[in-house]
């Protein structure tokens, strides 16, 4: 892609650009190798806002890995989640016995992945650990922890790497943030 391209693209106010963000995949794909060294993993992507951090992780990762989606939605606005949440896309992978990293594109209230991890449980694996590319910290509600962090972001709305504002801007190669002022004109 051109540099007028990706100029074309930009939105929002950067926070990561893609080499950091692919550099720091790269650590923790590093991490999960030594934790899971001779092991096999299941990386469950949820869907859709994690697949460009879990395409990074699974390219550098040396671990023996499956691959495996789950989708929840959780019913609220655009920018905050409610705590309810609905299934609407289960894994068929067998994940009795099996170590499974839940990878996440950002825990924010925690509501969406308490639920998550409470329902994958009843399946009987191995172990749950959790992977997010980004974690708000200072918004959290519910009880979870992610193992492994990209980055600590601020109470900010982020778009882009898989991140939307009402579905849009996904494929950012960034990630940045918009604030009130932007969306008037989204
Ligand atoms: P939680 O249940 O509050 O932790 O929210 C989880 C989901 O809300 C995330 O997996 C995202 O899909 C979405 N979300 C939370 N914060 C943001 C944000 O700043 N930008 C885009 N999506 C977000
Ligand atoms: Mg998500």
């Amino acid at each position: 892609m051109s540099d007028k391209t990706l100029e074309s693209k930009f939105l929002g106010k950067l926070l990561y650009n893609q080499d950091q963000i692919v550099n720091r995949a790269k650590e923790l794909a590093k991490q999960i190798d030594e934790d899971y060294e001779g092991e096999e993993v299941i990386l469950l992507g949820t869907l859709k806002g994690s697949v460009l951090w879990l395409v990074d992780i699974l390219k550098y990762t040396t671990v023996d890995t499956k691959v495996e989606f789950i989708s929840a939605s959780s019913y609220g606005s655009s920018t905050t989640s409610s705590g309810v949440v609905k299934i609407t896309y289960e894994p068929t992978l067998n994940l009795y016995n099996k170590h499974i990293i839940i990878v996440e594109d950002i825990v924010d209230t925690g509501n969406t992945l308490k639920y998550l991890v409470n329902k994958l449980n009843e399946r009987g694996p191995k172990s749950i650990r959790i992977c997010t590319m980004l974690n708000k910290q200072s918004r959290r509600v519910a009880d979870v922890k992610p193992d492994y962090i990209g980055f600590e972001v601020d109470d900010l709305f982020v778009i882009g790497y898989g991140l939307d504002y009402d579905q849009r801007f996904r494929g950012l190669p960034y990630i940045s943030y918009l604030e009130e002022s932007d969306i008037e004109y989204l």
